[in-house]
C-alpha cells in the first residue's frame, strides 16, 4: 500500500466512494465523492498530538471493538495516507463548536471543521474490482453463546489479540480475566459449509481451515503449554505447501477432532467453557473443558456488493459473490468489457490466490489500455432506424446498457458496439422486430428451423439451447455416451434470451410437436441476467397458447448447465415422453390456429391507418 501510495503514476482517492459509472470499455466516466476528512490529509504529519487531547472515545472498529480510538484518528497503523481523519458522527467540535481542542494543539493547522465532501470526475479505459468481503457473523448461532460467553470470540478478533499492532501487543488474553488462557478450542466452518439458511451459508469459505492451521501454530509458537483444540469436519489443506503446515501443527501438539460440537456451556464462577462433541473418528460423545473457544467464521460476499453490482453492471452467482466472465477461460473478467475482478469480491480466497488475481487483473487491464482498441465478437445487435419505434424496450432489458435512445430527440435506439455482448435478448423482446443479431439473425434461425421440420417434424424436437450451458450439457452427454433420444435438433443460440416468441410459434406452425427452450440456470447467465428475460417471455408464451387451445406443456423451458449432461440425457427423455403424447390432429389443430392468428392479424394491420 505504502508503495502504490508512493508511486507516480498511481493516484489513490482514499475514503472516496464511486457514485455513478458511465460510459462502457475504454471509456468509463466514474464521479467519485472524496468524503470530507475534516483534516488536511497533505499537511498533517500524524504527530498525534490532536489524537491525545481529544476527549471523545469510541470502540475501536479495526481492532474488532476490542479497543478504543479517539473521534480524531487514524483508521488503522498502515493506512495509507498516514493523516489523521476526524469521525464527525462523534466529534463535539462540530456543531456548535464546543470542544475545538484538537484544532488549538495542531501546529500545522490542518484541522478544517468546514471542510465539504469533494465531487471528482475522472475518465478511465479499464476498472478493477477489488471490494474484498466481510466475514460471517456468528450472533445468529445462540448456541455458539457469542453474545452470551465473553471468552467465545471469533477468529477476526483472535487476530486482532495475538497480533503486536493490536489491543494487547500481541499477548494473547481471555477477556474475563486477562490471563493468558491454558486450553483453546477452535470450531471449524462456522456459516459455512451448511444447508440450514439461518446456520450460514453452503459454499466453503477456503480459507478458514489454513487460517486456523496458522493460528494454532502462531499460539505453539507464543505459548508451547497451551493446548489447542480444533473441532472440524474436514481440514482442507489444498494449497502448495498447506498439508506441511497442517502436519507441522499436529507435530506441534496441536489435537484435531473430527466432529462439530453442538452447544457451548460456560461455568458461572470460573467463566471455563464446556462443550459436547460427536467425534466422529471414535464414535464417542466427548466433553472438553477449554477456558477460550474461536468460532472460526466464514466469508460473505460485502454487504454494499449490490452497489458495485449496479454501477458496473454485474451479476452475482448463486452464493452472492460477482461472476466472472467464464470460470476456466476468463476467470478475472468481468462480463461487462473492461471490468475485471481481484481478491474475494470474486470468491473467498486467501492472500496468495488473491495477489495471483490481482497481477491477472492488473495484466489483462495493461493489455487492454495498451492496445489501444479492442476486439469485439462480430455478434452485436444492430439496429434498423427505420423500423424503431423508440418504445425504449431494448435499452430497459438490454444487461450491459449497451443501447441508447433519446426520446426527446427522436433520435432511434443505438447500440454501442463496444459493449454489446450479443446475447439478444434486445432483438428478442423488440416487438417491432427492429433488432437483429450479427450472425444469428432472424432469417438464418427461421432457416433452421424450417430445416427441421422440412421432413417427418412429427419426429422432431425443436431444441433452443444457449451456447454456454445448455449447448455445452448436450455435448457433454454426447461426449459421455449418455443414452438419450435421438431427435433433438438442436439451434444454438447465444442466450437463451435470443429466443423469439416468434420462433417458437413459427415452429407450431410448421408441425412441430415440442419445442425445448433451454438455457443456464440463474444467475449462471452470461449475460448478467438475460435468461430472466426468457423465463418473462416464456411464461407469456405459455398463457397465449393456453389462450389459442395449444397445450402449453409442449412448450418446455429447462435450465441445464455445462456440467450437466446427466440432466440433459433426462430432459430429453422426458421431452420424448411427451412429443408421444402429441398426436397428428393436435398439432394439424395448431397449425390451423397459428394461422388463423396471423391473418387475423394482417387483416388488423390492414385496418388501420397508414401512419402520417
Ligand atoms: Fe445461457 Fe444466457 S448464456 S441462458
Amino acid at each position: 500500500m505504502m508503495d502504490a501510495g508512493r508511486h507516480p503514476r498511481i493516484k489513490m482517492l482514499t475514503y472516496s466512494e464511486i457514485e455513478e459509472v458511465t460510459g462502457y470499455v475504454g471509456n468509463f466516466k466514474a464521479r467519485i465523492r472524496k468524503k470530507a476528512k475534516y483534516v488536511n490529509e497533505n499537511e498533517c504529519t500524524a504527530c498525534g498530538e490532536c489524537a491525545k487531547i481529544c476527549p471523545v472515545v469510541v470502540p475501536n472498529e479495526f481492532q474488532m471493538g476490542l479497543s478504543t480510538r479517539k473521534a480524531i484518528h487514524i483508521p488503522f497503523p498502515q493506512a495509507v495516507p498516514s493523516a489523521y481523519i476526524l469521525d464527525m458522527d462523534n466529534c463535539l467540535g462540530n456543531n456548535p463548536i464546543a470542544c475545538g481542542k484538537c484544532d488549538d494543539v495542531c501546529d500545522k493547522k490542518c484541522i478544517d471543521y468546514d471542510m465539504q465532501d469533494e465531487i471528482i470526475n475522472i475518465n478511465v479505459g479499464a476498472v478493477v474490482v477489488a471490494t474484498g468481503m466481510d466475514v460471517y457473523d456468528p450472533t445468529a448461532l445462540d448456541d455458539y453463546g457469542y453474545t452470551r460467553f465473553e471468552n467465545v470470540i471469533t477468529s477476526m478478533e483472535f487476530e486482532r489479540l495475538i497480533c503486536s499492532e493490536g489491543p494487547t501487543q500481541g499477548h494473547f488474553i481471555r477477556p474475563t480475566d486477562h490471563k493468558t488462557p491454558k486450553t483453546i478450542g477452535f470450531i471449524q466452518c462456522v456459516g459455512s459449509r451448511t444447508q440450514d439458511p439461518e446456520r450460514g451459508n453452503p459454499y466453503c469459505s477456503n480459507i478458514c481451515c489454513m487460517n486456523t492451521v496458522k493460528d494454532s501454530l502462531l499460539l505453539k509458537d507464543h505459548y508451547p503449554d497451551i493446548e489447542v483444540k480444533v473441532f472440524y469436519m474436514d481440514i482442507r489443506a489444498f494449497g502448495k505447501g498447506f498439508e506441511d503446515l497442517f502436519m507441522r501443527s499436529k507435530e506441534a501438539g496441536v489435537m484435531y477432532i473430527r466432529g462439530i460440537p453442538g452447544e457451548i456451556e460456560q461455568d458461572p464462577k470460573s467463566n471455563n467453557l464446556k462443550l459436547m462433541v460427536e467425534n466422529t473418528t471414535t464414535r464417542q460423545l466427548e466433553e472438553h473443558d477449554l477456558d477460550m473457544v474461536v468460532l472460526s467464521v466464514g466469508v460473505i460476499p460485502r454487504k454494499d456488493q449490490e452497489v458495485v453490482k449496479k454501477l458496473f453492471s454485474l451479476s452475482s452467482t448463486s452464493d452472492g459473490f460477482l461472476m466472472e466472465s467464464h470460470p476456466k477461460l476468463k476467470p478475472v473478467d468481468a462480463p461487462t468489457g473492461g471490468v475485471f475482478f481481484a481478491g474475494c469480491a470474486e470468491f473467498p480466497k486467501d492472500v496468495k490466490d488473491s495477489v495471483t488475481q490481482a497481477s491477472a487483473a492488473a495484466a489483462r487491464a495493461g493489455t487492454l489500455l495498451s492496445a489501444g482498441k479492442i476486439k469485439i465478437e462480430a455478434i452485436t445487435a444492430v439496429v434498423d432506424e427505420e423500423k424503431c419505434k423508440l418504445c425504449g424496450i431494448c435499452v430497459r432489458v438490454c444487461p450491459f446498457n449497451a443501447i441508447i435512445f433519446d426520446k426527446a430527440t427522436k433520435q432511434p435506439a443505438h447500440v454501442i458496439e463496444a459493449s454489446c455482448k450479443g446475447c439478444g435478448t434486445c432483438s428478442a423482446e423488440c416487438t417491432f422486430d427492429a433488432i437483429t443479431m450479427q450472425h444469428f439473425t432472424d432469417r438464418q434461425m427461421y432457416a433452421q428451423i424450417e430445416a427441421i421440420l422440412s421432413d417427418k417434424p412429427m419426429e422432431k424436437i425443436v431444441t433452443f439451447a444457449c451456447n454456454w450451458c445448455s449447448y455445452a450439457g448436450a455435448d457433454l452427454a454426447g461426449l459421455s455416451r449418455l443414452q438419450f433420444p435421438a431427435n433433438a435438433r438442436i439451434i444454438r443460440t447465444m442466450c437463451s434470451g435470443r429466443v423469439k416468441d416468434k420462433f417458437v410459434l413459427h415452429a407450431f406452425k410448421l408441425g412441430a410437436p415440442i419445442v425445448l427452450v433451454s438455457g443456464c440456470h440463474f444467475a449462471d447467465c452470461h449475460y448478467i441476467d438475460a435468461n430472466r428475460w426468457t423465463q418473462k417471455r416464456v411464461w407469456k408464451l405459455w398463457d397465449k397458447l393456453e389462450k389459442m387451445g395449444v397445450r402449453p406443456e409442449r412448450l418446455q423451458l429447462e435450465w441445464v448447465s455445462a456440467a450437466e449432461g446427466q440432466k440433459w440425457s433426462k430432459v430429453m427423455k422426458a421431452c420424448e415422453e411427451l412429443r408421444q403424447q402429441v398426436t397428428e390432429e393436435e398439432v394439424q389443430q395448431t397449425i390451423k390456429t397459428l394461422k388463423q392468428e396471423e391473418e387475423k392479424k394482417s387483416s388488423r394491420a390492414k385496418k388501420q391507418p397508414a401512419p402520417a
